[in-house]
């Protein structure tokens, strides 16, 4: 990764985001919420799901924004999904990918197709408790504050430089599901917040360091 200074993605008002989904899309929520709101300059292009009859494909027809199922089943190899999922958001020229509850590791070359322009929410502290059920890994281990990361996707998982992160304090009475429930309010506060540090532009990458202009 090079540390060369970031241009902002495109002018105010012309920034195209591709989301991808596999379930209940409250972070593409919060995404179209912050965009509704003006928290957030940018518009949706298009939101993808892997899986037909995601809860996220409705909110997003709800909203207007146009939707696509691309079920990875039907497809020979993960390398022919992510070329047709990489095809379609190309075709739509997105500035910014933005996997929301995407429940599937993405390629090598799907990830250089987006150079730093892949992004991810976790619900965890990175980089503790990488991969699925990361609150309830957090709960298991025992740890005292626990939290919602953003990064960029890079092919290693959960793993990309790190753009935001929020810390939620393990309470004695928690259960993984309520803990999740607090983590998910802070994944929602700073998912559309780092997307729009990212747009923004003005920062650079230093090894794995994400680093915004003083
Ligand atoms: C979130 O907890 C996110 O951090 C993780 O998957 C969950 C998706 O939830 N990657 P939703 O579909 O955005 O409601």
């Amino acid at each position: 990764m090079s540390g060369r200074e970031r241009q902002p993605a495109r002018p105010a008002g012309n920034r195209r985001l591709g989301v991808l989904i596999s379930g209940r899309g409250s972070n593409l929520q919060a995404i179209i919420d912050a965009i509704d709101e003006g928290r957030l300059d940018a518009r949706i292009a298009v939101v993808i799901s892997n899986r037909e009859g995601a809860p996220g494909l409705d909110r997003a027809r709800r909203a207007g924004i146009g939707t696509l199922t691309l079920d990875h089943t039907g497809y020979a190899s993960r390398e022919a999904f992510d070329a047709a999922v990489a095809g379609e958001l190309r075709q739509r020229d997105v500035d910014l990918v933005c996997l929301a509850g995407f429940m599937r590791r993405l390629s090598g070359d799907f990830v250089a197709a987006f150079p730093d322009a892949i992004l991810n929410v976790h619900p965890s502290l990175l980089p503790a408790f990488v991969g699925r059920d990361a609150q309830r890994q957090a709960w298991e281990h025992g740890v005292k504050v626990s939290g919602a990361t953003v990064h960029i996707v890079t092919p290693a998982l959960d793993a990309g430089p790190i753009v935001r992160q929020a810390a939620v304090p393990v309470l004695p009475s928690d259960t993984p599901e309520a803990l999740a429930v607090r983590i998910l309010v802070e994944e929602h506060r700073i998912y559309p917040e780092a997307i729009g540090v990212i747009l923004d532009g003005g920062w650079r990458i230093d090894g794995r360091r994400f680093i915004e202009r003083a």
